[in-house]
């Protein structure tokens, strides 16, 4: 575990759908692992999750770990889709788009094409986890 953030207390018992499990979790209903890369700390199936660092609403914070404090920026979609400005170290850039989400989730960068900081992870997942993943940001808001 990574324990990044707060811990997983008042998860569901059941999910309403594969993205809401991969977003809560970091793990897909059908069994394909998932996995994710932070730096050069591969992580496993389910050791970390989007809500560990983004919460569970998907609106981040600012964390305090022993390896150092961090921001988290809001993942909502229509902060992540509008054109206001984000709060997160002054990267600026054009509103995301399912297909600019979907990239800053696999490889890391924003829609300018700059990268996201650690600790944000690279992710690997299927195309179908990862499209399940979006639609259920799409109810975050
Ligand atoms: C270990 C903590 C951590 C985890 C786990 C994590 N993130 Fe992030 N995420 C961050 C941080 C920190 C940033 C900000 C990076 C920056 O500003 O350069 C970020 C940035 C992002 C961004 C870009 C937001 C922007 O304003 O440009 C998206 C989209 C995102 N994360 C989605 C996800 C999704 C979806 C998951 C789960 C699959 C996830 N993150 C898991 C820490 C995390």
């Amino acid at each position: 575990m990574m324990g990044y953030g707060p811990n997983r207390q008042g998860l569901p018992a059941s999910f309403s759908s594969n993205g809401q499990r991969i977003f809560l979790t970091g793990t897909s209903q059908s069994g394909n692992p998932i996995t994710s890369r932070i730096g050069y700390m591969q992580m496993a199936n389910g050791a970390t999750s989007c809500a560990d660092c983004h919460l569970q609403d998907g609106r981040g914070g600012s964390w305090r770990t022993a390896m150092g404090s961090f921001k988290v920026p809001n993942i909502t979609y229509p902060v992540l889709t509008s054109k206001q400005e984000h709060e997160d170290g002054g990267r600026k850039h054009p509103p995301y788009t399912e297909a600019t989400i979907k990239r800053a989730i696999t490889q890391g960068v924003d829609p300018a094409g700059q990268p996201l900081q650690s600790p944000m992870p690279r992710w690997s997942m299927s195309n179908k986890d990862l499209t399940d993943l979006v639609e259920y940001l799409k109810n975050l808001r």
